[in-house]
């Protein structure tokens, strides 16, 4: 933290807070005095119109001061508080912000120079639909939209929030809502060390200074597209917080700013400073938004090595500071679902022996996680296809020990395999034989983008791949809406 804070002046640390009461119910319009190109306007605008009851911090969605080089820094000063609970729209307008917005605007000559665009089709936090959550009568179920309880399939295209345009959003979101898919996971991270340029999205840059937001148009407006079509399609999100892996960041990025190494990095103060600040950006930013079906703090953390106490200590404490900021949204971890040698489950080999530092037994006893999540790459972790039914019904039957939903969130076995004959009896698995809420098939991919194939591995479903996409993807969807509750 105080290395944030010594990043700026007295006089430059404007910005404005505002508040709605809990229960208000009507419209906060924040109007500037002054328009300033690189000022996040559109959130602005949109953000205090969502007819729904909730808090907004507007000083952490746009008016946060702005750092070196046109970037916002994530610690959010304020100077004023406004509190309304008007039915009518309240103009709120501070002369001190449109002073400190406009020198540091103009002194702003480094890249990110283009000026901001207003990139989203749509707003976001505009749509009435419900929230997901756990559902009351069937603790093991989701209501996804307040009809009640349901088993649903979803999937994950991690890249949605790392292509650039709009159009292209509307096509991956329209493709997986014709499909009934009902969730789609994507990644909530993208951290770098050096600015890698406007061709490449990215919404954090972390070095030994401190942590910088990029609310140019390749930094955190391309989350506010994904959570504006996930709405505007009535699709569902999951987003995360931070990669145990070096792909785009990850905690390696945070050990090159900050010192530290992958197994440390659970308890730096530093890191945990800097990854809670970004968490209060994106959930303050969001917390709005029916679009978000959870909140989840990390993409597969492992500890090797550790004692399971260093993750979930650590998991303990990010959910409790979630919910702590947005007590309406489900959180989950993100885990591969390891189990350790206390839960007494399998032959204690790889999978069961705890050497990831993870115990999803454990994990899911923490009270601040809403629903435990599992993955399944058996040919990555040395086991048979057939083993994958296994570790589904185990996952199920500590999932109904905890009386909490379990989500089998990513699966998959590589090409050249027959994705088809591998996985369709895991789904059948899921379907006849649990109470799994529901299953996220990795990965979705479209050859339908403006520049062509969407971002793939050999695990990817193509959408153009009729015969495999028919039965893994809409049939499956199709026959978890079916399943009775
Ligand atoms: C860190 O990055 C920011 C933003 O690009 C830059 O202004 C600052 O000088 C960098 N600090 C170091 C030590 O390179
Ligand atoms: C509040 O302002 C917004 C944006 O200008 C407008 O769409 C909306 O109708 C206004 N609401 C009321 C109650 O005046
Ligand atoms: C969401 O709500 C609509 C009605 O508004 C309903 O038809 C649909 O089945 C619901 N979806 C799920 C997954 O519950
Ligand atoms: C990571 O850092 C911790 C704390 O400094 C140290 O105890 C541990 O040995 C390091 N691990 C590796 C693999 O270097
Ligand atoms: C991810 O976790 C594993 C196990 O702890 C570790 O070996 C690896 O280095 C981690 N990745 C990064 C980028 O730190
Ligand atoms: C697959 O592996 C499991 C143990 O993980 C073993 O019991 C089973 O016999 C194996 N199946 C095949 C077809 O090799
Ligand atoms: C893949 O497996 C499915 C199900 O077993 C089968 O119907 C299909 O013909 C197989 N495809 C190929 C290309 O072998
Ligand atoms: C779908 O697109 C992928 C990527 O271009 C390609 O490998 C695959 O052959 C296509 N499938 C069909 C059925 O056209």
């Amino acid at each position: 933290m105080h290395l944030l804070r010594s990043l700026f002046t007295a006089g430059s640390l404007a910005a404005l807070l505002v508040s709605a009461a809990p229960a208000y119910d009507g419209t906060v319009t924040v109007t500037k005095t002054k328009e300033v190109t690189r000022y996040h306007t559109k959130t602005v605008s949109t953000i205090f119109t969502k007819r729904q009851a909730c808090s907004v911090t507007a000083s952490s969605l746009t008016s946060a001061p702005i750092g070196p080089s046109g970037y916002h820094s994530s610690s959010t000063p304020s100077i004023a508080t406004i509190s309304t609970s008007s039915p009518s729209n309240t103009t709120i307008t501070s002369s001190k912000l449109t002073t400190s917005i406009t020198s540091l605007s103009s002194s702003a000559t480094s890249y990110p120079s283009a000026t901001h665009s207003t990139t989203a089709a749509y707003p976001y936090c505009t749509s009435d639909a419900a929230f997901a959550s756990v559902d009351s009568v069937h603790p093991r179920l989701f209501n996804y939209n307040g009809t009640g309880a349901k088993y649903f399939a979803g999937t994950n295209a991690w890249w949605a929030s790392h292509i650039l345009s709009d159009s292209d959003l509307d096509t991956v979101f329209s493709e997986i809502k014709n499909t009934q898919l009902q969730v789609v996971r994507v990644w909530g991270f993208g951290s770098v060390n050096t600015d890698p340029g406007p061709g490449s999205v990215f919404f954090q840059l972390l070095n030994s200074t401190g942590s910088y937001i990029n609310y140019a148009a390749n930094g955190i407006p391309r989350l506010d597209a994904v959570v504006s079509y996930a709405e505007h399609t009535g699709l569902k999100i999951v987003l995360n917080f931070v990669n145990n892996w070096s792909d785009l960041g990850g905690i390696a990025s945070y050990n090159a700013a900050f010192g530290g190494n992958a197994t440390s990095w659970y308890t730096d103060s530093q890191s945990q400073s800097v990854y809670k600040d970004y968490i209060k950006l994106l959930v303050n930013r969001y917390q709005c938004s029916p679009a978000i079906f959870a909140w989840e703090l990390a993409n597969e953390p492992r500890c090797h090595g550790c004692s399971t106490d260093v993750i979930f200590n650590w998991a303990t404490e990010i959910s409790q500071y979630i919910k702590s900021l947005d007590a309406k949204h489900m959180v989950t971890l993100g885990d591969e679902g390891w189990f350790a040698p206390a839960d007494n489950i399998g032959d204690g080999s790889y999978g069961y022996g705890g050497a990831e530092g993870v115990d999803f037994a454990k994990n899911l006893g923490i009270s601040t996680i809403d629903y435990g999540v599992f993955h399944l790459y058996p040919d990555s972790w040395g086991y048979n296809e057939t083993w994958g039914s296994t570790w589904i019904l185990e996952h199920d039957q500590v999932g109904a020990a905890a009386n909490k939903p379990v989500v089998l969130e990513e699966y998959g076995y590589g090409s050249p395999n027959n994705h088809t004959a591998v996985e369709r009896p895991w789904q059948l698995t899921v379907l006849d034989d649990t109470s799994l809420a529901m299953d996220q098939f990795w990965q979705f991919g479209t050859t339908d983008l403006s520049g062509g194939l969407s971002d793939y591995d050999t695990n990817t479903i193509w959408y153009n791949s009729t015969a495999e996409y028919d039965i893994l993807a809409r049939e499956h969807a199709a026959e978890m809406l079916e399943k009775a509750v």
